[in-house]
């Protein structure tokens, strides 16, 4: 029995395949190598090098690892540029997951783990969001995911397989191990970017409005440690071993912390006090959306480990200095 891992050399997938690894699991990743690192998979995972869209790929993949459940983590995730690549968006994040669940199907896999987004919810109207409002996704990004749910939710009613789907809010920090990290140069991500800019590697940062109906008037987002989002699909793995149901299930630690405070906290942690530039806001930002998480806690038996600010951003800083030493050794 062996799980694969699509997506496994990026960020969070990278996590989830130190997790599986360390719980004795056999595991094959499957990743294209656009975003992720060659180097983020441990050599007792195998790693295939390809597309999750390509059906004989993946067919042949699953056939010969006897593959008992997928973890799909794969996507392109930069809200932004899904405004401006709609079809790139659909064709990756939705047709390409359809022709995923296709092969899943085909070869009778029986469990299914999605990564989802809280970029579902939208504007959510009210605060910690359950799983249970209203889902109005106001970007391409968000909707390509959603639509993933739903095919789950249908393929799951029609065939035998079941599933996981894991709204993640956002996602932060590093392995506490510093074995893997954010990698991704580009990354539009505020704590990457704000240890990023303490490291000198970019001369300032802007801070995307100071006016939304918010205590300090910036941005308020639930920020979860990765690690901690690992472990949660590991508790999501066993709840469908267990026989447990189709779940649908947000992933962050019902508190927020305004863009300023993160700012302030990045600059307290690493002892550097960089420029910061009020600006105008970012198009599409949600003013506050944090997550209620009793269904992850009631039905997975999830518990927040690493839910420090503090040491999410001393992570997230100290896998930035790897980055850039191994650049500069390079
Ligand atoms: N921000 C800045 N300056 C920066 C970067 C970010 O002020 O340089 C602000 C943003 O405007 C926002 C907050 O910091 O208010 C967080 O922004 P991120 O880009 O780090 O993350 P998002 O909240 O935009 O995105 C996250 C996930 C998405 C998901 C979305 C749903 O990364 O996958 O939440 O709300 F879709």
């Amino acid at each position: 029995m062996t799980v694969l891992v699509t997506g496994g050399a990026g960020y969070i997938g990278s996590h989830m395949v130190l997790e599986l690894l360390e719980a004795g699991e056999k595991v094959v990743v499957l990743d294209n190598l656009s975003t992720g690192r060659r180097s983020a998979v441990p050599n007792e995972a195998e790693l295939v090098v390809g597309d999750f869209g390509d059906q004989p790929l993946v067919s042949g993949l699953i056939a010969r690892n006897k593959i008992e459940a997928i973890i799909h983590f794969a996507a392109k995730i930069v809200v932004p540029e899904s405004v401006v690549d709609p079809l790139g968006y659909y064709l990756n994040n939705t047709a390409s997951a359809r022709a995923l669940l296709d092969c899943a199907v085909k070869h009778k896999v029986k469990h299914f783990i999605f990564s989802s987004t809280a970029a579902v919810y939208g504007e959510p109207e009210k605060n910690p969001v359950s799983e249970d409002e209203s889902l109005k996704p106001v970007s391409p990004y968000g909707r390509s995911k959603l639509m993933v749910e739903w095919m789950l939710q249908d393929t799951a009613f029609a065939h035998d397989l079941r599933y996981v789907v894991l709204r993640y809010f956002n996602v932060a920090g590093a392995d506490p191990k510093g074995r893997t990290g954010q990698s991704f140069p580009n990354a539009t991500h505020l704590i990457k970017v704000a240890v990023q800019t303490a490291l000198g590697m970019r001369p300032g940062m802007e801070v995307f409005g100071t006016d939304y109906p918010t205590p300090d008037g910036s941005c308020l987002r639930d920020y979860i440690q990765v690690t901690d989002l690992a472990r949660a699909h590991m508790a999501a793995l066993n709840h469908l071993r267990d026989g447990g149901e189709n779940l649908t299930c947000n992933c962050g630690y019902e508190r927020g912390y305004s863009v300023l405070e993160v700012l302030e906290t990045v600059k307290r942690v690493t002892g550097v006090d960089f420029d910061v530039k009020i600006s105008g806001r970012r198009p599409g930002d949600p003013a506050a959306i944090v997550a209620a998480n009793q269904r992850a806690r009631e039905i997975l038996g999830w518990e927040p480990v690493h839910d420090d600010l503090d040491e999410i951003v001393r992570q997230a800083y100290e896998w930035e200095k790897k980055l850039l030493a191994e650049k500069t050794a390079g």
